[in-house]
């Protein structure tokens, strides 16, 4: 489907599963979805991915909207790399509060990682940066869960 043909008034994930019905280019969807996100919700400043390097232990940029970003982030380390770790979701109030928090733009204040899991087994990380503390609610956190789950990982290529 192309993004013209998606209802605006659509929810996000239904909007996300429109933009990825059919096209089983990952790099295509990722990007989109990253768009997406970033024009549909107020008081962010970044909306990307950082995917798994699967021949160093780290994850590395992949798409998204924003300033550019660190490139390569160990596994494990900052709140993106402490939710590939953990595959559990990180949301964070206070990024200058978080013991390793990587800053890649100055203005962000409070984040939240959601991570790409596919056939049980971290890919990476969808990453959201705000500038206002404490941005992210549960809800946010569960309509993003909803976003990731409409990218239906295991179907994609590349
Ligand atoms: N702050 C993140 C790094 C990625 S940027 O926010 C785009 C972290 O601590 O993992």
């Amino acid at each position: 489907m192309q993004p013209t043909d998606i209802p605006a008034d659509a929810t996000l994930p239904a909007q996300a599963r429109a933009l990825v019905a059919g096209e089983p280019n990952r790099v295509a969807n990722l990007a989109n979805i990253a768009a997406l996100v970033f024009h549909a919700l107020d008081r962010v400043n970044w909306v990307g991915f950082y995917l798994r390097d699967e021949q160093r232990d780290e994850l590395v940029l992949g798409p998204f909207q924003g300033k550019p970003a660190c490139i390569r982030i160990p596994w494990g380390r900052g709140v993106c790399g402490t939710a590939a770790a953990t595959a559990q979701v990180q949301r964070i109030a206070d990024v200058h509060a978080f013991d390793g928090h990587i800053a890649c733009d100055p203005a962000s204040h409070s984040e939240l990682v959601i991570p790409l899991i596919e056939r049980g087994r971290v890919i990476g990380v969808f990453d959201l940066d705000s500038p206002d503390a404490d941005r992210f609610s549960e809800a946010d956190a569960a309509l993003l869960e909803q976003v990731v789950a409409a990218l239906d990982l295991a179907d994609k290529t590349v």
